[in-house]
């Protein structure tokens, strides 16, 4: 029995190690981020600045590492990227553990639900969302098996924003964005404004 737990132990160490950032290293990283996220990355839509708060781990670092190597913030037009994009290169981001260390530090910021800026018809919205259930889960809390992050308790103005990158290609444009190019065809069936606008109120509703 015991020796049946150990290797459970040791089997499940190299996931749980895998992103055991430091937040107190992390906390030396975050004030730059501040100006744009707010100093708990509350988000801050003046600036088309997401929260960060309650987003996963996983998710952020895999974006801090796009945003590293042009796989997003370089598509033409694509301003708020390119803004993004200059200050994931800080020299100090690029050293190990940096990501997982800030990573670490933001998720200690308290997770608030963000202001409801977009309003539309959450029963067709409904409709539209079962196809994001795979990725997103039906409570849109995220699926890191599939690569999908959660979309609730995130501004919802920022997704209404980043599912247009999705349709215009200035998100998932890079041969290495595995996950943003398995993402692109599933806003294919948002059709208009109307559509996007109606399963963010469905999302909305979710938190
Ligand atoms: C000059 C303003 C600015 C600063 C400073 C800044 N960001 Fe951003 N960040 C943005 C904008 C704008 C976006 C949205 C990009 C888009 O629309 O695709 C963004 C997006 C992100 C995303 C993607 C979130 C998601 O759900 O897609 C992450 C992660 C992120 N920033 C982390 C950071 C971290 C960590 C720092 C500090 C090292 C930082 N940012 C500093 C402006 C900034
Ligand atoms: C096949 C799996 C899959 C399906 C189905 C899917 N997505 Fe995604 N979605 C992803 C992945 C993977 C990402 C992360 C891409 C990345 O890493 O940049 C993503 C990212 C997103 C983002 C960006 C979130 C952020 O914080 O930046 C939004 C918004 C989104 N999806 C909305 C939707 C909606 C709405 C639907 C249904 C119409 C949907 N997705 C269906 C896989 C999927």
């Amino acid at each position: 029995m015991r020796n049946s737990v150990v290797a459970l132990v040791l089997m499940l160490l190299p996931w749980s190690a895998a992103f055991a950032g430091d937040p107190e290293a992390g906390k030396a990283l975050y004030p730059v981020c501040s100006a744009c996220h707010g100093p708990t990355g509350q988000g801050n839509q003046a600036m088309n600045s997401p929260k960060l708060a309650g987003q996963e781990d996983w998710y952020l670092i895999k974006q801090m590492q796009l945003f590293q190597t042009d796989a997003r913030g370089t598509a033409p037009g694509d301003m708020h990227g390119m803004q993004m994009g200059a200050m994931a290169k800080g020299p100090q981001l690029k050293a190990p553990g940096a990501l997982e260390n800030l990573a670490a530090y933001i998720g200690t910021f308290p997770d608030e639900a963000p202001v409801k800026t977009v309003t539309g018809d959450a029963a067709n919205g409904q409709t539209l969302y079962a196809v994001c259930i795979a990725c997103h889960g039906d409570k849109a809390q995220g699926i890191e098996a599939m690569a999908g992050p959660r979309l609730t308790g995130q501004n919802d103005w920022y997704i209404v924003n980043q599912i247009k990158k999705f349709k215009e290609g200035q998100r998932g444009y890079h041969d290495s964005d595995i996950g943003g190019r398995q993402m692109r065809p599933m806003v294919a069936t948002l059709l208009d404004d109307k559509a996007i606008n109606d399963v963010v109120a469905y999302i909305n509703s979710l938190q």
